[in-house]
């Protein structure tokens, strides 16, 4: 019989206090049913937004998880047992499963991908090539239309969505101005992502300095909310676009935030707002990941790992994401 460790969730967090929260729990694992698939987890992916699944509310953009559940997550690892053909043993595949030392999913169910493993980082299929490429990719081509000379401000911009967000604006000819928290994560901004400038959020008056940008912000790829969007809204230009990939700031409350105060910049200066979430378009998948491979291949998009090792350390990478001590995307790598 093999052990699984998995972390489950017991309550619902307070702000970041995850420890109290999750505990680690040991399992028999049971066999597999018909058309399920096993992975060995070798990385495990820590994603802002599975913060919401850990709240009780139910107007997210998925349910809350139930108390008592694995805690579910990004997996990237090998089939250890496969009960479905499509998947066979020992491919290297990414999975929407658990934070766990085994994910049992049904592929179908998991966004299941067999990814490339004769990549030369397999890490990518979480950095680059992951969903948090995908992402930056959707948001800033297809939602926000970036075009050539325009001005693009990316909030979060040191973190995994960010960072990748940054060098695909440069990338696509815009010019690209970063909002992020400290000194060395404005350096990292500007000095390997591309970004012509990037405003530290923590030491500066963001307001103050976005009303810098010569005719105003032209697109803005929101991965924050709170204090900073409100900053961004009084500066945007006149029919500028705002692409709404993720409300970090927010996640936490259990009640949902107070709208902005600035919104009616909105009317004033004819502005087009737009959420997004990748799931919606799981059919671009290959467009997106034959663009970012062609941009990584030619060493024009890369992202730095925060990596904390151990599955029991796990809580610790969460809260290094969660609280901003990351620096380019969070794995937890699993011990074998
Ligand atoms: N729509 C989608 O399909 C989709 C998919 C993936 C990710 N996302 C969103 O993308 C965003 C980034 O997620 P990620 O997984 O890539 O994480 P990440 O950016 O690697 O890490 C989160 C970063 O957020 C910043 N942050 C945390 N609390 C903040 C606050 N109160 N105010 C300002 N900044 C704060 C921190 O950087 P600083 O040190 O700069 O504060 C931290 O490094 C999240 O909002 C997430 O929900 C959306």
């Amino acid at each position: 019989m093999t052990t699984n460790r998995f972390w489950r969730l017991d309550s619902r967090p307070e702000g970041d206090d995850f420890a109290s929260a999750l505990s680690l729990v040991s399992e028999d694992l049971a066999p597999l049913a018909d058309g399920e698939i096993r992975v060995k987890g070798e990385y495990l992916s820590m994603d802002a937004g599975t913060r919401m699944w850990m709240n009780s509310r139910e107007d997210g953009y998925q349910p809350p998880l139930p108390l008592g559940s694995k805690m579910a997550g990004q997996a990237l690892g090998r089939i250890s047992e496969s009960r479905d053909d499509r998947f066979p043993e020992g491919s290297l595949i990414r999975v929407f499963g658990q934070w766990a030392d085994y994910s049992t999913v049904r592929p179908d169910d998991a966004w299941a991908v067999l990814v490339d493993d004769s990549i030369d980082d397999p890490r990518q299929h979480f950095g680059v090539l992951g969903l948090n490429g995908w992402t930056a990719l959707y948001g800033v081509k297809d939602i926000l239309g970036i075009k050539e000379g325009e001005t693009l401000v990316v909030s979060a911009a040191a973190g995994a969505t960010g960072s990748l967000a940054c060098q695909i604006g440069r990338n696509l000819g815009a010019k690209v101005i970063g909002i992020a928290g400290g000194p060395e994560k404005c350096r990292h901004v500007v000095e390997n992502l591309g970004a012509d400038s990037c405003i530290d959020y923590k030491n500066e008056n963001v307001a103050e300095a976005l009303s810098r940008i010569e005719g105003g912000i032209n697109a803005y790829f929101e991965n924050v909310g709170g204090a900073i969007l409100d900053a961004v809204l009084q500066n945007m230009a006149l029919h500028g676009r705002i692409a709404v990939c993720g409300m970090i700031a927010n996640y936490a409350d259990e009640h949902g935030a107070l709208g902005p105060r600035n919104y009616d910049q909105v009317l004033m200066r004819r502005l087009k707002i737009e959420g997004f979430l990748l799931p919606d378009v799981p059919e671009r998948g290959p467009e997106y990941y034959e663009t970012l491979l062609n941009w990584y291949k030619e060493g024009r998009i890369d992202v730095p790992f925060d990596i904390t090792t151990g599955l029991e350390n796990t809580l610790e990478a969460y809260s290094r994401m969660m609280t901003g001590k990351n620096t380019g995307k969070v794995l937890v790598e699993l011990k074998s």
